[in-house]
């Protein structure tokens, strides 16, 4: 039988994708793209994107309830993926409305659209591991919590340490992050995503179908927006090195993050909607590897074929930025055996292959 899917903000990043490889993986699939073009990510008059036979692209709003409706009755899917999103940290702060309005109502759009459809068997969720928040540390004692959120007078000060609570036997230090731990958002955005997940496992309790929720890490790879200035470090950076400029990096360089080559990102949703997995299960994807700021940044240099050393340490920092994200991939490769393929070091001379052709076509 042939397998219906809907993939909100399928023309993104990580969405378009996620159509191409799952039209690879079986032809036979009708997939349904739902995106809003958003200029943020496209531009301001972007085509409408091409995908060839099996793809229908609608152009729409998930804010809006009858479009959303309307696109999902004529896909009658078996599978959602859904990645529609705003996705800024720092921006969030200046458009909590929006924000709102995109990820939640957007959210909830999509499960009322839901309720006239009876072959959804799976709903997944492109979470973020910014629901964590500082994310998960371990005292001296192997005790594990999450980190309590830094404060600028102390970031002023250039103390960039995650307090920790005070009954944790110190030295602490951070752990891979892992949905047994509390969430504790950090950011508007974050606090979007971690509705995203509530609203889905809750409104599924009952329905024909199953939400699955993937954690990610920092997506980056060849196609993420070098237009958007709010999102992807790595596509900021790689349009600044190329355009001769001296990086910023803020804090002391040492900010860590697991970044996530956009292919494993895909092949864990692949998996997820392939996989039975039960209802409200939450899965952290990412490589498993944290990297700091400042050796990610000379690894970019070096592959955009530049000297290394055209930075700055500002000391810096964005309220909201977290000191140590990495993601405990354990669950995930036991419930989906899945695991990541690509290393941080060949995933970024990809994404300078790709930037250095795609620079030049993007304007400021
Ligand atoms: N890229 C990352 O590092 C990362 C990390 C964690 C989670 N995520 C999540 O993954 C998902 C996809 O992210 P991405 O990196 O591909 O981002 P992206 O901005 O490239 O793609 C998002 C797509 O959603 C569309 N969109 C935005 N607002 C919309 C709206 N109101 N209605 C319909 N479509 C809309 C955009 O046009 C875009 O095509 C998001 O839900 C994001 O929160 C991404």
């Amino acid at each position: 039988m042939t397998e219906n899917i809907l993939v909100t903000g399928g023309a993104g990043f990580i969405g378009s994708r996620l159509t191409t490889a799952l039209l690879r993986q079986d032809p036979s699939r009708k997939i349904w793209i739902f995106d809003n073009l958003h200029p943020q990510v496209h531009g301001d008059a972007p085509a409408t994107p091409e995908f060839g036979a099996g793809v229908t692209f609608i152009k729409g709003d998930v804010t809006d309830a009858c479009a959303l409706a309307d696109c999902v009755s004529a896909c009658n899917p078996n599978i959602v993926y859904h990645l529609a999103a705003e996705t800024g940290t720092g921006q969030s702060y200046d458009e909590p409305t929006r924000y709102c309005a995109v990820n939640v109502i957007g959210t909830t759009n999509l499960i009322e659209a839901l309720r006239t459809q009876h072959n959804v068997k799976k709903v997944v969720l492109a979470g973020s591991r910014a629901v964590y928040g500082e994310g998960g540390y371990a005292d001296a004692k192997g005790l594990e919590f999450v980190g309590l959120p830094r404060q600028p007078e102390a970031m002023i000060a250039g103390d960039f340490t995650v307090p920790v609570p005070a009954n944790a036997e110190l030295p602490a230090h951070p752990i891979p992050s892992h949905a047994g731990l509390p969430p504790a958002p950090a950011s508007v955005y974050a606090s979007t995503k971690l509705m995203q997940e509530y609203l889905l496992c809750q409104a599924g309790e009952g329905a024909p179908w199953d939400a699955v929720i993937l954690r990610f890490q920092n997506v980056y790879g060849p196609g993420q927006s070098l237009r958007n200035p709010y999102t992807g470090v790595l596509s900021i950076f790689s349009r600044q090195i190329l355009s001769g400029k001296e990086l910023a990096i803020y804090e002391d360089g040492e900010i860590a993050r697991d970044f996530a080559y956009v292919d494993d990102i895909v092949s864990a949703l692949v998996a997820a909607g392939k996989t039975d997995i039960k209802h409200g299960t939450i899965l952290d994807i990412g490589s498993g590897k944290p990297v700091s700021i400042l050796e990610v940044s000379k690894m970019l240099m070096r592959a955009l074929g530049k000297e290394d050393d055209k930075f700055k340490i500002t000391g810096d920092f964005r309220i909201g930025d977290i000191r140590y994200a990495c993601a405990d991939i354990t669950a995930a490769r036991q419930t989906m055996d899945w695991s990541p393929q690509i290393s941080v070091e060949e995933g970024i001379r990809r994404l300078a292959d790709w930037a250095k052709i795609e620079c030049s076509n993007v304007q400021d």
